[in-house]
């Protein structure tokens, strides 16, 4: 039989949760083979609701679903994980400043980094979902200094996601018939969706719009599709959300195909003049569980500006929780 993977999930009572979990149970990351242990870290508030969420799992049956494990102990959920899906944080409330979220969340992933490093598996893979989440997967990076830098990442798979969909309905085309889009920097409004590069069909993409419609349009329809989502829910994604973990996932450990390209927020090594250091959405591709950036992108005017500021918010985080002692 094969070797069941270890997947440990925070937040896991929350919104996203409630799809990820079940998706994941049912072989939506590792496939029909892959037998998987679930576990489930949560604050102790939410304990009463996570087990509600582990009765569930149980009713459903799933064969792939080994084991399920809850609590509220980062130390414990961790121990031997090959991959960790940090989704929990805590989310902005009325009057909250992003200071106040920064410091609230940045507390939260400078523990769990530092609980990472001490219990989590040799081999393992972290992908930061809760926001802010380029800077949280820093945070966390950071608090982590035996694991190596490459294996934490923050989720702009969404924004790539939401990126296709808007493209492919604008063209009349279907998702899959266009690669190597792009989600630059950070995921927040100041991200640069990018269709310089992009194909459909292996035509360039950007032939078939029109400029105004990149700039008025899709650029800000992709950036603020958050925010017009949990003005339409009365809730922020969630959905769509983990199923962009999963694909995310899935991607940084089975690879990406021959020819194209996915986003990924991962460590800058200065590539395309973006700081080291920083947790900054690339197109990259993968294999065997390691990404590598693509290089070599011309980047013309308006993107180079587009790049610039996201990267320039991103340092603005970064000081503030340097300034707040996390990172
Ligand atoms: P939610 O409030 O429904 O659930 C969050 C859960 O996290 C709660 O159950 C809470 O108890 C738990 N939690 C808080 N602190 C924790 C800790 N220290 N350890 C373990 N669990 C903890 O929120 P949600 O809708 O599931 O969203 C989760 C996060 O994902 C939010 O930060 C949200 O902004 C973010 N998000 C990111 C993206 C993205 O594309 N990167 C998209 C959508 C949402
Ligand atoms: C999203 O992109 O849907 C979320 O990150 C929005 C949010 O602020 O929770």
């Amino acid at each position: 039989m094969t070797t069941p993977v270890k997947i440990a999930i925070t937040g896991a009572a929350g919104q996203i949760g409630y799809s990820l979990l079940f998706r994941i149970a049912s072989g939506a990351l590792f496939g029909p083979d892959v037998p998987v242990q679930l576990r489930l870290l949560e604050i102790p508030a939410s304990m009463q609701a996570l087990e509600g969420v582990a009765m569930e799992l149980d009713d459903c049956a799933f064969p792939l679903l080994d084991s399920v494990e809850l609590g509220d102990n980062a130390e414990h959920i961790f121990n031997g994980a090959n991959l960790a899906l940090l989704v929990g944080a805590r989310p902005r409330s009325k009057g909250m400043e992003r200071k106040d979220l920064l410091d609230a969340n940045g507390a939260i992933f400078t523990e769990q980094g530092k609980a990472l490093n001490k219990v989590a598996a040799e081999d393992v893979r972290i992908g930061v979902t809760g926001n802010p989440a380029n800077t949280n997967a820093m945070i966390a990076m950071n608090n982590a200094p035996d694991i190596p830098a490459e294996r934490f990442s923050a989720l702009t798979r969404l924004d790539h996601n939401r990126a296709l969909a808007q493209l492919a309905r604008k063209t009349q085309s279907r998702v899959d018939e266009i690669t190597n889009m792009t989600i630059w920097g950070n995921h927040s409004a100041t991200q640069y969706p990018d269709i310089y590069h992009a194909k459909i069909n292996g035509h360039s993409a950007a032939e078939l719009v029109e400029q105004h419609w990149i700039e008025d349009d899709f650029i800000p329809t992709v950036a603020q599709r958050g925010s017009a989502i949990i003005e339409a829910r009365g809730a922020s994604s969630a959905a769509s959300a983990a199923s962009a973990t999963i694909d995310a996932a899935r991607d940084w450990l089975h690879g990406t195909p021959e020819g194209d390209w996915v986003s990924m927020a991962v460590v800058s090594d200065g590539s395309y003049g973006i700081p080291e250091g920083l947790m900054y959405s690339f197109p990259v591709t993968t294999q065997d569980g390691n990404w590598q950036i693509v290089h070599d992108l011309e980047i013309n005017d308006f993107s180079r500006a587009k790049m610039d500021a996201s990267a320039t918010e991103l340092s603005e985080e970064r000081d503030t929780v340097t300034e707040l002692g996390l990172a």
